[in-house]
């Protein structure tokens, strides 16, 4: 099957589906997506979204261009944070137009919380369900929208560019240009062209390269991946940003998020001892920049051989907590924790990807006519630690200016017609999945045990050694097995496991999340 849109959107989070609610002014949009089409990091969102509005008294934009500069620790692109503030409001009242309610105090105002590395409370919620408001209310706005289709269950394998049509493409081949992408179709097997002036990779993050993350599945750099064996330039992948409260218990697989803004409502943490020790650390104390606070923690556990520190809520008003955490408090009693009484156990867990495929002020990658979006992209925002909640208004205000774009450019692309078909010539059926389950348990192990908070030269080497391994045998089954979404994930996961353990390898000082302890 071979399917023509003016725009094509791989990913259903809000990157995806917000540019796309913009872009179908201008033409036919068509979403698709590997999984549900609510599945995405953005439905899983708890803090909520930063923002300075006329309403925020004693803050200011200035305050959070500098508590996002801050938590950079000094790698952020100032004039990308100076955009990205300045363009919150319009993106907020965008979010709001289209349905999207943030919970407001007696007095009518919005209600703001605070989380770490803010120097104000300046995060609109709602509830500590904010990502599950905004993606169910876009996605009403996209089902009513005539101009877009949304395909779910189609897993996008690759973007096509000139090297499908037999050219020799390197990095610095000058105008490789995007003409679409092949995608399988979950349910038949299927593998379908798509062709389209415009693609805007919108994937999301890649949580499950490690053991424990707090993402959902769906989170495996697949786009990061498709991009980069497409020539894209890719950057600052070493900047892996581990939550400092993932609700620690055993064998639940992604770890349960314990919202930070539960520390900015006065929870406290304690060793197992019941002792605060963030003030050793760090004169902000529990509410420092995420990358301090997670290397805390880790170090706490680590000297007293402790797999979790406390998360202690039992002083807080706990009417109030509910009121705002209800599903955290739910969660905790789930599983037999009383807040009230007791502490909650956390440890970090992976969380979010700083870097991704590079884009410039227009969300434009390297390769011409494909824009990345939201998590898989790097747009300078975050340099080497992102601030926390500005990860959804960076996929708002930079889904707008690539529509800016984008709709600007689209007449004056044609589509491509000489596009091959998929070729299955080689595949057969694949006998043993557990060699695929397996090498992505070996993975998470290696990039667990060698890549995480802390870094040294010898497990970055030991890691690149190991994966180069599985690099070679998953190749090996990609070159004979039929096309599965458990294959392809694998693929993409060991590809962006590369790009990570080569970038840490390469930074040689120690900011923001990256720490090598031999630096
Ligand atoms: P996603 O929302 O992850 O969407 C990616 C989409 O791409 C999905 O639909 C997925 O199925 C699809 N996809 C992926 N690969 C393919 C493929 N090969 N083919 C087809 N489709 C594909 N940030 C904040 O700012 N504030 C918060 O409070 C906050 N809380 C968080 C809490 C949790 C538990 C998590 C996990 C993240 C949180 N974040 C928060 C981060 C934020 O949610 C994400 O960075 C953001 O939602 C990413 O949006 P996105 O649209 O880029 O990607
Ligand atoms: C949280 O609620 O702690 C997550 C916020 C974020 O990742 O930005």
């Amino acid at each position: 099957m071979s399917v023509k849109t003016d725009f094509l959107v791989i990913g259903s989070g809000i990157a995806g589906l917000s540019f796309a609610l913009k872009a179908a002014q201008h033409g036919k949009v068509t979403i698709i997506t590997k999984s549900n089409e609510d599945e995405s990091n953005t439905k899983y969102a708890q803090g909520g979204i930063a923002a300075v509005l006329p309403d925020s008294s004693g803050d200011s934009r200035e305050k959070h261009i500098q508590d996002t500069l801050i938590c950079g620790a000094g790698l952020c692109n100032e004039k990308v944070v100076r955009i990205v503030v300045n363009e919150s409001e319009a993106r907020i009242a965008e979010l709001v137009k289209w349905g999207a309610e943030f919970d407001k105090d007696k007095t009518g105002h919005y209600d703001l919380a605070r989380e770490g590395g803010h120097s104000e409370h300046r995060v609109l919620h709602h509830k500590d369900i904010t990502g599950l408001e905004i993606e169910r209310k876009l996605l009403q706005q996209i089902h009513n929208h005539p101009n877009i289709t949304i395909h779910t269950h189609l897993f996008a394998v690759d973007i096509i560019t000139q090297h499908h049509l037999g050219a020799i493409v390197k990095r610095s081949t000058p105008g490789i240009t995007c003409y679409g992408a092949y995608v399988l179709d979950t349910r038949t097997g299927k593998i379908n062209t798509m062709l389209a002036k415009i693609i805007v990779m919108a994937t999301g993050g890649a949580g499950h390269v490690y053991k424990t993350t707090t993402n959902p599945v769906i989170a495996t750099g697949d786009g990061i991946a498709m991009a980069y064996r497409a020539m894209a330039k890719v950057n600052g992948m070493e900047f892996i940003q581990f939550h400092p409260t993932a609700l620690y218990k055993p064998g639940e697989n992604p770890s349960f998020l314990i919202s930070e803004a539960v520390r900015g409502f006065g929870a406290v943490l304690r060793t197992t001892d019941d002792k605060e020790f963030m003030q050793n650390y760090d004169e902000r104390g529990s509410l420092a920049p995420r990358d301090i606070v997670a290397r805390a923690i880790d170090s706490e556990m680590k000297k007293r051989g402790d797999d979790f520190v406390w998360l202690d809520c039992r002083h807080l008003n706990i009417e109030k907590f509910k009121e705002h955490f209800l599903t955290i408090y739910a969660k905790c009693l789930s599983i037999g924790i009383d807040i009230a009484k007791e502490c909650i156990p956390v440890a970090p867990a992976q969380h979010y990807l700083c870097g991704g495929i590079q884009v410039d002020e227009n969300a434009c990658s390297s390769i011409r006519n494909l824009y990345a979006v939201g998590e898989c992209s790097s747009t300078g925002l975050h340099g080497a630690n992102r601030l926390a909640s500005n990860s959804l208004l960076e996929a708002v205000v930079f889904s707008h200016r690539a529509y800016l774009h984008a709709s600007s450019m689209v007449t004056e692309i044609s589509y491509r017609e000489d596009i091959p078909d998929w070729s299955t010539v080689t595949s057969r059926q694949s006998a043993e999945l557990v060699l695929i389950t397996q090498s992505r348990k070996e993975l998470q192990e290696i990039m667990s045990s060698y890549v995480g908070i802390f870094r040294s030269d010898m497990r970055l080497k030991r890691a690149l050694e190991r994966l180069r391994l599985l690099y070679l045998e998953t190749e090996e089954l990609y070159e004979q097995w039929e096309l599965s979404p458990k294959l392809c994930e694998l693929r993409n996961l060991i590809n962006v496991a590369y790009l990570i353990v080569k970038a840490a390898t390469a930074r040689t000082e120690n900011c923001g999340l990256h720490y090598n302890v031999d630096n």
